[in-house]
């Protein structure tokens, strides 16, 4: 007896597809990342390979794509803790018009360390002696080789197109190195960062994402609203969602909802609010109430379902955890969400059209 045996499903351990797969690693990717950092007796975060890095003046991030919604939450908790700090496009930082010298620290996220944007502008900074960081995946990348510093995020290999576990694992390294350069960090910090491995899985084990994506299969578009720290995950909620349905999704500040999305909002366009515990809860309660007047329906991904569930129609629940985390628990259900709605529609969802994993052209 033969079994059929196909050697780019082997790598697969029996889900369909790698992204499902992917989703499903992160507990141990965030395992990984946080593996020797966190010291629990100092209340402290040592990242060991940034030895020596001190706390710069000024802080750049550049970034494309779903590194660039890491960068735009890591950017918020670098402010948190009073560093003066800049979120760019790579393909639009352009170092004769932005301030920028020795006392900068350019921070590249990137996944793969070779996205040509995103190499470009770290160049860019290296010619003008600013300090260069490369937060990435991969072990001896371009970006790696050509930064003054490197942190790993330690996430292991992604496959999928759409990256999943490398953004869990980006926003839980940002947060690390948000403290790391402060030097200023908390035991109540630290006991969150460890718990967000099991909150993880458990969001795994009982998410009811995929009745949720059959029942919006059919909409005619998606959008995602959030506030503060929960904004960027609206952007990749969205981002996630483009990619490998092929449908339009669109995410923002729930404030800028009024600004123009609201005329796009009909009983054909569910929409994904995040309202956690840190997110000014009686803002987004008025910004669901906006949409669900005009029939819209809202599935509310939240920590605090009792604030909302009256005018939600599902509610997404997230573990509680210190406020500044929600968002990392909140996007693991928008992965689901996009996966299942990708996957009713059939899909192609490893390699979605016209995308690639690492684009290597400017
Ligand atoms: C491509 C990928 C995205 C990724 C982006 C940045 O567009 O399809 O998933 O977010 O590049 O990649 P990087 O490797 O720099 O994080």
């Amino acid at each position: 007896e033969t079994v059929e045996w196909d050697a780019a499903d082997a790598g697969k351990s029996g889900y369909d597809h790698y992204m499902l797969k992917e989703i499903n690693e992160q507990p141990h990717a965030l395992r990984e990342c946080l593996r020797g950092r966190p010291r629990e007796l100092e209340a402290s975060i040592a990242i060991d390979e940034l030895e020596g890095l001190k706390q710069p003046e000024r802080v750049h991030f550049v970034s494309c794509g779903t590194s660039y919604h890491a960068s735009r939450y890591g950017a918020k908790l670098f402010r948190e803790q009073g560093i003066q700090t800049t979120t760019f496009l790579a393909s639009e930082y352009d170092v004769d018009s932005i301030p920028i010298d020795e006392e900068t620290l350019v921070v590249g996220v990137t996944q793969s360390g070779e996205t040509a944007d995103t190499l470009r502008a770290l160049r860019a900074a290296n010619s003008v002696g600013a300090e260069t960081l490369a937060v990435t995946n991969v072990v001896g990348c371009s970006a790696a080789r050509e930064t003054d510093y490197v942190m790993y995020i330690r996430a292991g290999p992604e496959i999928g197109v759409a990256a999943t576990k490398t953004f869990a694992s980006q926003q839980v390294a940002l947060a690390m190195l948000s403290r790391d350069l402060s030097g200023r960090c908390s035991s109540a910090f630290i006991e969150a960062l460890r718990a967000l491995p099991d909150q993880v899985q458990s969001i795994l084990d009982t998410s009811h994402a995929a009745a949720v994506a059959d029942e919006y299969v059919d909409a005619d578009a998606y959008f995602f609203i959030g506030r503060g720290f929960d904004a960027p995950v609206a952007l990749e909620g969205a981002l996630k969602m483009k990619e490998i349905t092929y449908k339009h999704a669109e995410g923002f500040p729930a404030g800028e909802l009024k600004h123009g999305p609201l005329a796009l909002v009909t009983e054909r366009t569910p929409v994904f609010a995040m309202i956690s515990g840190n997110s000014n809860i009686e803002r987004m309660v008025g910004n669901v109430r906006e949409v669900e007047s005009r029939g819209a329906p809202v599935v509310a991904v939240t920590d605090v379902p009792g604030r909302i569930e009256n005018h939600a129609d599902h509610v997404l629940e997230i573990p509680e955890t210190h406020g500044l985390f929600a968002p990392i628990l909140a996007n693991i259900q928008l992965q689901l969400v996009s996966y299942w709605v990708a996957n009713r529609l059939g899909r192609s969802i490893d390699k979605p059209r016209n995308l690639a994993k690492s684009v290597t052209v400017e």
